[in-house]
């Protein structure tokens, strides 16, 4: 089982998106364990986005993701974090797959809907980073025998 940060970006909220797009992971049986909904502080995106510092983009991604609140959130699954990668599709929505959720509600490269956990290093980093370790809750949904195999539930 592994764990990933996905942030629901301003524009998923704005536009009324997150609860078909949270739709998408529960159905596919991915498990939320943490979750909150906030306005994100620039110090926090500093942080967060501390690879892209250089990039040309940077100052308005910062922009944009502090200027309206977000939806974050800690799923878990097999191999959460490349399933939920994949079903984000390519970073910018013209190029992203239909089926994937960049690819059915966006055609923006910056306003591209979601960020999700690209490594286990990088989820390690950004869990820790958006949630104390208490605060992320262990359950088991009733149907979870039915959606995973033996073997991956231990
Ligand atoms: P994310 O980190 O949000 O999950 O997205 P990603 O891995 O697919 O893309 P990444 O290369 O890490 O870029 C981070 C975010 O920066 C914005 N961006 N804008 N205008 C542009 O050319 C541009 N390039 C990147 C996007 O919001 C992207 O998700
Ligand atoms: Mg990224």
């Amino acid at each position: 089982m592994q764990r990933t940060l996905i942030i629901l970006k301003p524009d998923a909220i704005q536009r009324g998106l997150m609860g078909r797009i949270l739709t998408r992971f529960e159905d596919k049986g991915l498990k939320v364990v943490a979750a909150r909904f906030a306005r994100l502080s620039e110090q926090l995106l500093e942080q967060h986005y501390a690879d892209h510092k250089e990039r040309p983009f940077y100052p308005g991604l910062v922009r944009f993701m502090s200027e309206s609140p977000v939806l974050f959130c800690v799923l878990e699954g097999v191999d959460a974090i490349a399933v939920c990668r994949k079903m984000m599709g390519a970073t910018f929505g013209r190029d992203a797959e239909p089926g994937t959720i960049r690819g059915d509600f966006g055609v923006s490269r910056s306003y591209n809907l979601i960020h999700g956990s690209d490594s286990p290093e990088a989820a390690e980093k950004e869990v820790a980073l958006f949630f104390d370790a208490n605060e992320i809750v262990e359950w088991q949904p009733a149907g979870h025998t039915w959606v995973y195999d033996a073997e991956d539930l231990g």
